[in-house]
């Protein structure tokens, strides 16, 4: 168990370096499989979840060769299907991406349930409907599901109701069918963008068309060399921290284009946020205005950041009002923020944000990945110590993070 003492309140000043993203990079190494040749990928982050999906390659005889920094080489010209076990999927929820990419190649796949962090209901119906839809009969056992190719895929698969993880499913799923499949309904998020542009640099033929994708199915795909996008919420996580800490603190990253929703409510509430060639400076600001903010699929305000912005708007006088649209539970790490001092209030399904008279010395533990790094930012912010437990949580979504903050000031210390 990872566990750390952190004594807050010092200003943080220098250059944090933001890492490829987690969820752009899963689901493109779920589809390296279906190229059968070598697959050479770049800012490849070592998170917990990146060693996970490596396990599962290696089940499937897949080699790969990785620096445990940033460069890793997948070879799956030698791929077997075989059923990947609930002790590897359970891990993470990004290993259903495996089903996906395992239905393109075989007629009958065995798949072990998901995991990943359990901040709400989480379930996969929509995943099912597609695969369904692509022609497969699901059929669901205790800790797995088998697949059965039984029919032609449909042309056209219209969601209910738009997914991340579903629609990437359904592409990977479709594209090496014979023939077009359209899929409606899909999520926008720009992860997604990357998978197809690292597809379509294999060979693939997808495009978006408003909220639909269409994936022209090709018999074969090749190797290729590809930068996986830098990771949005993890810079949006050190905006956060910069707009309340920040003396000329420096958040190095390429994707800014990406975070428009965030950096205008960060220009609208009173950060002093100056965009750079190659990030942004952030410098803290004694007063944010309060927002009533409601997160939202792509290109909203993303869910993935609601936690930790939740930290900023303790610094406004007026009270600020949160819904979670994707996710309107997840709010697991409150209770924990109120006992470190915070005034916060769960009144049916909307956070009540006010500020706070005094800070508390206590001890908390982290229940998820972001709900676990909020809890790092009310500790950095709060002028007295904080123990904070289960921290292997946030090291599944953010590189290296306790030193990342070291290096710019934060006192932390490991227990
Ligand atoms: C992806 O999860 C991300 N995970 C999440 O990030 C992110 O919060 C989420 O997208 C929304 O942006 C990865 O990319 C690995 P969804 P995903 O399917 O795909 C419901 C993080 O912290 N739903 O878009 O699981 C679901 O319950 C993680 O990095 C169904 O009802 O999210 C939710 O309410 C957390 N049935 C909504 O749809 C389904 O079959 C959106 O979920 C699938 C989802």
């Amino acid at each position: 168990m990872q566990s750390y003492k952190i004594c807050g309140g010092k200003m943080l000043s220098g250059k944090i370096r933001v890492e490829g993203s987690k969820n752009a990079l899963l689901p493109i190494i779920a589809a390296s499989i279906l190229v059968k040749d070598i697959v050479e990928l770049e800012n490849v982050t070592p998170l917990e979840d990146t060693y996970s999906m490596i396990d599962i390659l290696r089940l499937l005889n897949v080699r790969v060769i990785y620096d445990h920094k940033s460069k890793m080489i997948i070879d799956s010209r030698n791929l077997v299907n075989k059923r990947i076990s609930s002790e590897y999927t359970s891990k993470l929820r990004a290993s259903y991406y495996f089903m996906g990419a395992l239905l393109a190649l075989y007629k009958s796949v065995k798949v072990g349930k998901p995991g990943g962090c359990d901040f709400s209901t989480r379930p996969i119906d929509l995943h099912l409907f597609a695969f369904e839809n692509l022609g497969f009969d699901v059929v669901e056992e205790k800790n797995f599901y088998k697949f059965k190719k039984e029919r032609e895929p449909k042309k056209i698969i219209e969601f209910s109701k738009v997914s991340v993880g579903a629609t990437v499913n359904a592409i990977l799923a479709s594209v090496l069918n014979k023939g077009t499949t359209i899929l409606k309904n899909v999520a926008m998020e720009p992860e997604i963008d990357d998978l197809i542009d690292f597809l379509n640099k294999c060979g693939s033929k997808i495009k978006r068309e408003d909220n639909k994708i269409i994936v022209e199915g090709v018999y074969n795909l090749f190797g290729c060399k590809y930068k996986i996008m830098d990771d949005r919420i993890e810079a949006e996580t050190y905006v956060v921290i910069g707009a309340l800490l920040g003396r000329n603190l420096e958040i190095i990253c390429d994707c800014k284009k990406y975070m428009k929703e965030f950096l205008l409510l960060m220009n609208k509430v009173g950060a002093h946020v100056k965009e750079t060639s190659c990030g942004v400076i952030v410098n803290a600001t004694k007063e944010i205005k309060e927002q009533s903010l409601i997160f939202n699929v792509y290109p909203g305000l993303p869910t993935d950041i609601q936690p930790v912005l939740t930290i900023l708007f303790t610094k406004s006088k007026g009270e600020s009002v949160f819904e979670d649209n994707v996710y309107p539970d997840r709010f697991s790490q409150v209770d924990e923020l109120v006992s470190m001092g915070y005034n916060l209030h769960l009144v049916d399904k909307k956070l009540l944000i006010r500020r706070n008279n005094a800070y508390l010395d206590s001890v908390v533990s982290c229940k998820d990945l972001r709900g676990g790094m909020s809890l790092i930012v009310a500790a950095i912010l709060s002028n007295k110590t904080t123990c904070i437990k289960n921290c292997e949580y946030i090291s599944r979504g953010y590189y290296d993070v306790i030193n990342k903050l070291k290096r710019v000031g934060a006192h932390i210390e490991k227990i």
